[in-house]
This record gives structure tokens, C-alpha cells and sequence, in this order.
């Protein structure tokens, strides 16, 4: 029986602040044939996503570190090539965290099916996939209601993005920053955001309150720092935070002293709520079913930035610290 090559990314190094192209190595291996119980699957596109910054240190944290001389792993959407487990046919369409491979053999527990209906299939990687259900999951966390005013940082992004648009949907005002003069355009014109201000021409707080002179209801923090420090002097007196993610700071040497007017959060009555997509898992199929029928309406547009091959992966998540996306990153394998 003949064996499958691939392609794979390791880990080879764990950095020091900014990653580089020099902690990862691109090795060619070759798949066994699969055995009883086993499927095949060749990557069709992977993910790469700000966290996995996190999973390249040592240590422990939420998820495990990435192991050096590993190939690391992450979402990705794949096709069946061949199998040896009931369920799982020739062409069937699968999610799995087997991402920065091109091909893969899997047991079927680490396989989620999902409709090749749905086009492109990069959306379960976005806008129906874990970031979109991480937007769905922060506002379900808050109880946003209608006529609210919510700020979202990082908006342009994957998460950012999607939550802008279904809390439009939920009848909010919206309003969103991000790192380009192009996405406030996409964040206004697709993404149906109220208000858009690039926090690289002038202090986010000083936007924000031009933007928002009686405060805001709800921050969805992605970024944390400043955006995070504007927040917590706009919101309202029983205002409510969802604790996303943290981007500015995730290439920090040394971790910074946290926001100087914290003490917000006791005048104002604020609450913080941190959010953990992975606690949300058991309702995965309720975020599908009401994100998915808003998607195939167009109410909810997934967008996404896509690069070509497995040898340019390292260098599309490094330009998630860059702002190089505009929605999802998506790297096409085949
Ligand atoms: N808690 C959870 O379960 C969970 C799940 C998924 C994601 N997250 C978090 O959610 C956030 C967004 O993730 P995502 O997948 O949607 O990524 P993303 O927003 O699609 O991509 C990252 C974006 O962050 C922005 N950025 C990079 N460096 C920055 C900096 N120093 N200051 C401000 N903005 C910066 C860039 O946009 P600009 O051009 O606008 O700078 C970049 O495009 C991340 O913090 C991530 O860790 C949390």
C-alpha cells in the first residue's frame, strides 16, 4: 500500500517577543496507510489565528504549548481521501484542529462534518467556525439588547467583524476600530458598522468620545492596552465588558503593569466578563443554526484574506500581528 506525502510546519524554536519565519521549519513527511478505524484527509484550508502566539511558549495555560520539532496544529477544513471508519466517505467535507499539514489521518472523534452546501468552505474557519462562534458566544456572554451602544476593537477582523454585524442584527448601534483607512471603509460599507476610526491617526479615547460623547453600553475587547483603557473611561454606569483577547500585548517580553483607570470598574458599577470559546462547544449547534441561516440570507457577509500554499503559513500568521488581514487569514493548501 502506498504511503501519502505531506507537508508540515514545526515548531522549531520558541521566541522571545515577536515571532519570526526563524521558529518554524516547513519538513516533507509521509502518511502510513491508514488502518481500521482511521480516515485520510487532505487539507483544503487552515487557520491561522492570534492564540496560537500563546501555544508557542512554554508552559502551562489554557491549551497545551505546542511541542518543539512538532508540527503544530490548529483549525483547519478538510476532504476525505480515503476511509476505514463508518461515516466518513471519499469527498466528505471535515473540520479538524489538524491544521499546518497539508494531509492527515484522524480517528473519526477528531472529525466534524460539515455541509459542503455552504460556500466557500473556508466560512467554517470564520464566520461559522470558531471565530464566528467566539463573536456569537461575547454577546450571548453580555446579553446585549437592542438600542445599546457597543464598541468593538480589533472590528476589522475575524471576530471583530462578526460581532459588529450580528450586533447590528440584534438592533445595536455599533461602532468599531481598526488599523486602516481600507477597513474602516469595510467596517462602514460591508460590515453595515455605524462608526469606524483608524486608532492609528489619533488616541482611541479622544475618537471615541468624538464618536460617542454620552459612553458606550458594551466594549468587546480584542485587543486590550489602549483600546481597553479608552473603554473603560466611555462606559456607562453599569456597563459591561466581554474579555475577548488581548492582541497588543500578546508579543510582550514582560507583561505590562494592566489598565491605569481600572478603578472605573468599582465607580461605575462595570462588569468584566472573560469569554472562552471553548466553554461554548455544547452549543455549537445553536450558534450554527442562527449564524448559518443569517449567513445563507447575506445578513451576516464572512470575509476573509487568503494566501496560497503551506511554504507562505508562517508568514500569514506573523501578518496577523502586522493588521495584513482584512477578516479571516486563511491559507489554502489545495
Ligand atoms: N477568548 C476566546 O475564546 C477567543 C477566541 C478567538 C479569538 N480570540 C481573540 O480575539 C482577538 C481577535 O482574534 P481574530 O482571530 O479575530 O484575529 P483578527 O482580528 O482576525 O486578526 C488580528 C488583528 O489584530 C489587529 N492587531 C494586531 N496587532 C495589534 C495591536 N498591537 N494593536 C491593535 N490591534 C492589533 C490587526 O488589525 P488592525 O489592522 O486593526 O490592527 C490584525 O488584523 C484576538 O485577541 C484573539 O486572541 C479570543
Amino acid at each position: 500500500m502506498s504511503r501519502t506525502p505531506s507537508s508540515e510546519i514545526r515548531l522549531a524554536s520558541r521566541p522571545i517577543g515577536i515571532p519570526t519565519a526563524a521558529n518554524f521549519t516547513l519538513a516533507r513527511t509521509e502518511l502510513k496507510p491508514i488502518r481500521d478505524q482511521q480516515v485520510l484527509v487532505r487539507n483544503l484550508c487552515m487557520s491561522v489565528d492570534p492564540y496560537m502566539r500563546g501555544r508557542m511558549n512554554a508552559g502551562k495555560s489554557y491549551v497545551p504549548p505546542f511541542e518543539l520539532g512538532k508540527p503544530l496544529e490548529g483549525g483547519a477544513i478538510g476532504e476525505v481521501i480515503e476511509s476505514r471508519a463508518e461515516g466518513f466517505k471519499p469527498g466528505d467535507a471535515v473540520t479538524s484542529s489538524y491544521g499546518w499539514r497539508e494531509c492527515f489521518i484522524a480517528s473519526p472523534k477528531d472529525l466534524h462534518s460539515v455541509s459542503r452546501a455552504i460556500q466557500p468552505l473556508s466560512v467554517y474557519l470564520g464566520a461559522l467556525g470558531m471565530t464566528g462562534m467566539t463573536a456569537w458566544a461575547g454577546l450571548h456572554l453580555v446579553e446585549i439588547r437592542a438600542g445599546e451602544t457597543i464598541f468593538i476593537s480589533g472590528a476589522a477582523g475575524a471576530v471583530g467583524s462578526v460581532a459588529g454585524q450580528l450586533a447590528k442584527l440584534r438592533g445595536c448601534r455599533v461602532i468599531g476600530s481598526a488599523g486602516s483607512m481600507e477597513k474602516v471603509m469595510f467596517l462602514r460599507e460591508e460590515c453595515g458598522f455605524d462608526i469606524a476610526f483608524d486608532y492609528k491617526v489619533g488616541p482611541v479615547l479622544e475618537q471615541l468620545n468624538l464618536e460617542a460623547p454620552d459612553g458606550i453600553d458594551v466594549y468587546f475587547d480584542n485587543v486590550g492596552g489602549e483600546a481597553l483603557e479608552a473603554a473603560l473611561s466611555s462606559l456607562r454606569l453599569h456597563g459591561r465588558i466581554i474579555a475577548c483577547g488581548g492582541i497588543s500585548t500578546y508579543n510582550e517580553e514582560k507583561p505590562r503593569p494592566g489598565p491605569s483607570n481600572l478603578f472605573n470598574i468599582t465607580t461605575k458599577r462595570l462588569t468584566m466578563k472573560g469569554l472562552m470559546v471553548l466553554d461554548w462547544l455544547d452549543r455549537q449547534a445553536e450558534f450554527e443554526k442562527e449564524v448559518g441561516a443569517y449567513f445563507r440570507a447575506g445578513k451576516v457577509k464572512h470575509k476573509e484574506t487568503v494566501v496560497q500554499g503551506i511554504d507562505k503559513a508562517v508568514g500569514a500568521f506573523l501578518g496577523l500581528f502586522q493588521g495584513q488581514n482584512v477578516g479571516k487569514m486563511v491559507v489554502e493548501l489545495a
